[in-house]
């Protein structure tokens, strides 16, 4: 059930029977050659509307801009500072905590997201011990899941694209937005070098000229949509497992 397709009234007999959210959240940045600029956001949005199709939960609003100011290098991306991102989550999570949800299950999308939505978490809570509860008294929650973390998305990372994964512009995360949207595919052909090199990075400047191409450690190249078929079918029920041990804690 997807918040943007229903109405209030729907909404509203959705908390009768549960108080759990699940809210994509990726990012808006170049994901190398091959890669679409809106990945990061496309796989949050794949996995949480298949978990909410599987687990009958409310998906949110996609959180499609995260923390990308690395990439800035590169033409199309757009990045939040960490304490814009902060503001987001709380304020996302205080508009949904007034209604009566009370569980929230961020899908993330995006590794560079995990410090700072962790960071508004601490907010959140924060916020309720100082104000010794929130207005209605709910006791929020909130998480954060990485799915490419999922134990058959590390498993068919190492099937599929051994030893060519990498860190960034990954061949699983391009293999699942050429599922999504085949059509957007692209065909750049062999990359040079084949597989990008691995390392550290400081800000724009920095990244771009250590991966002048945006990838890091990864083949891109080796992404397919019958393989991003695959991952999808076998990371969701891992998600929707980890969706309703979060709700039952
Ligand atoms: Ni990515």
């Amino acid at each position: 059930m997807q918040l943007h397709l229903s109405t209030w009234q729907e909404v509203e007999a959705y908390l009768q029977r549960s108080r759990g959210i699940v809210i994509p959240i990726g990012s808006t940045e170049q994901h190398g050659p091959n890669g679409l600029i809106g990945t990061d956001a496309i796989c949050a949005e794949v996995f949480a509307r298949e978990v909410g199709r599987a687990a009958d939960a409310m998906v949110g609003p996609t959180v499609n801009v995260g923390m990308a100011q690395h990439h800035l290098g590169f033409a199309g991306s757009v990045t939040l500072r960490p304490s814009t991102l902060i503001a987001v989550i709380r304020d996302m999570v205080a508009s949904l905590g007034r209604h009566g949800f009370a569980r929230f299950f961020f899908l993330n999308g995006h590794g560079g997201n995990v410090a700072t939505v962790t960071a508004a978490f601490s907010e959140i809570y924060a916020e309720a011990s100082l104000q010794a509860g929130l207005p209605n008294g709910l006791d929020l929650r909130c998480t954060i899941r990485n799915w490419w973390e999922a134990p058959s998305a590390k498993r068919l990372s190492r099937e599929l694209f051994a030893g060519e994964e990498g860190s960034h512009a990954t061949p699983s995360e391009v293999s699942v937005t050429y599922f999504a949207y085949p059509e957007a595919a692209k065909s750049v052909g062999e990359m040079t070098p084949r597989v990008a090199p691995f390392g550290g990075f400081t800000d724009a400047a920095d990244y771009r000229r250590r991966f002048p191409d945006g990838r890091i450690g990864s083949n891109p190249a080796l992404a397919t949509a019958a393989h991003g078929k695959t991952i999808v079918d076998a990371v969701v029920p891992e998600l929707v497992d980890a969706y309703r041990s979060f709700l039952a804690a």
